[in-house]
């Protein structure tokens, strides 16, 4: 007997109606008929459609010192309003997550508040002795800011030794106190692509530009383990508009840009040119915003919503934002299909407007206020059971992928 049966509308492959039994927490069958008796059936409303949960490789959730701006809670419950049930979380915490002891303590915060999966990357150690030890306390990458290019190759060496992956925000540290140009970034990813050899793995983060999206797909023909992560703000919204709606407050790293290049982005988006969507979550108070302009917003609770409202394209949302960062993480997560964690997201199409003031995000700042989106996360299940449905969470015990 199986645990629960889900019917309606499922994307499998393509989106058709289909019977989806569950048993321990994993899809054990697909089919167009019910497969057997369940201890519990959900049926979706003709507005319902059924996809994989969300894998976002790109997640701030600060906490420890810098918990007024996110905690490990308020964020991992973000996730799931969206739709999201495994993170990748930044190194940039205070303090920097550079040694072993402190990947230690991050792991266990998360085990014990997170309400999503989660993976960790750390951030280039003083010693190279102590990559072994960040890899032992459950980092699965290194991610490298403007400031630590320099020391790019010998990095990548090193960490792929170790079995880190390793992934770039790439912007030319020095170019970047001239204001933060598209340049810098090609720059950045020029010099990268010199230093790269043919199984290099190395993920591009939150890429901006078309032209640096160029470079790298064209070196990409023969170095297949280079990846582009692109973020939903450098695909839909540019800097006039976000001037428009939020003023100063619309710093981010790397920038928005013009409409052009988003328009280029999108065109490279429709052409399935992008490995990974991934939020670049990064909350902060509206006071850091203003007073001190702290780069980047909150992500979590709109990327899949909008991301379908702007493209409408239920395949490749789920490629780029299940499927492929899951496996890439090495889950079993992003695919409905048997043998995979029935982490599952229930999505309806349906109208709201985002109003920042009721994201579960602390952070409340973003250039999607007041866009109207058409499609909406109800539920979401995690191992077969419910999560999150109408504003309402339930944590299960948060495992560490690495
Ligand atoms: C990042 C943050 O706030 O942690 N912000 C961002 O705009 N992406 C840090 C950074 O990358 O500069
Ligand atoms: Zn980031």
């Amino acid at each position: 007997m199986f645990d629960l049966a889900i019917h309606g509308r499922v994307y499998a492959g393509e989106l058709a109606e289909a019977w989806v039994s569950i048993k321990d927490g994993v899809i054990v069958k697909v089919s167009s008929e019910p497969a057997g008796r369940a201890a519990a059936t959900l049926e979706l409303d003709d507005a319902q459609i059924l996809i994989p949960a969300a894998t976002d490789l790109h997640v701030h959730l600060r906490d420890w010192t810098q918990a007024e701006k996110e905690t490990v809670e308020t964020g991992t419950k973000s996730a799931l309003a969206g739709g999201v049930t495994t993170v990748a979380d930044m190194p940039n915490t205070v303090p920097k997550l550079e040694t072993g002891e402190l990947v230690e303590a991050r792991v266990q915060l998360l085990k014990d508040r997170s309400f999503v999966d989660f993976a960790i990357h750390a951030a280039p150690p003083a010693e190279s002795a102590e990559l072994r030890k960040i890899r032992r306390a459950g980092a699965f990458a290194l991610k490298l800011y403007p400031p630590d290019l320099p020391s790019f190759r010998g990095l990548l060496k090193r960490a792929g030794s170790e079995g880190l992956k390793m992934a770039v925000h790439a912007e030319d540290e020095k170019m970047l106190a001239a204001g933060r140009s598209p340049e810098a970034e090609l720059v950045a990813v020029r010099k990268i692509l010199g230093e790269v050899g043919p199984r290099s793995q190395v993920r591009f983060a939150h890429l901006s530009t078309s032209e640096a999206a160029h470079a790298v797909l064209a070196k990409k023909q023969s170095h297949a383990g280079l990846t582009i992560e692109v973020a939903p703000h450098h695909l839909f919204m540019d800097s006039r508009t976000s001037m428009a709606r939020i003023g100063e407050a619309s710093r981010v790293n790397p920038q928005l840009r013009s409409q052009a290049n988003s328009r280029a982005m999108r065109g490279l988006l429709k052409e399935g040119c992008f490995d990974f969507y991934a939020t670049d979550h990064a909350p902060h108070t509206l006071k850091d915003k203003l007073t001190k302009g702290a780069p980047g917003f909150p992500g979590l609770e709109l990327a899949l919503p909008l991301f379908l409202t702007k493209t409408e394209d239920v395949p490749l949302l789920c490629r780029m934002f299940c499927e492929a960062p899951a496996a890439y993480l090495g889950t079993r997560k992003g695919k409905i299909s048997p043998g995979y964690c029935a982490d599952l997201v229930v999505l309806s199409r349906r109208r709201w407007r985002v109003d920042p003031e009721k994201f579960v995000s602390k952070a409340r700042v973003t250039p999607f206020v007041g866009e109207e989106l058409r499609f909406a996360v109800d539920q979401v299940l995690m191992r077969g059971s419910t999560v999150y449905r109408e504003g309402g969470f339930v944590r299960h015990p948060a495992l560490l992928a690495r």
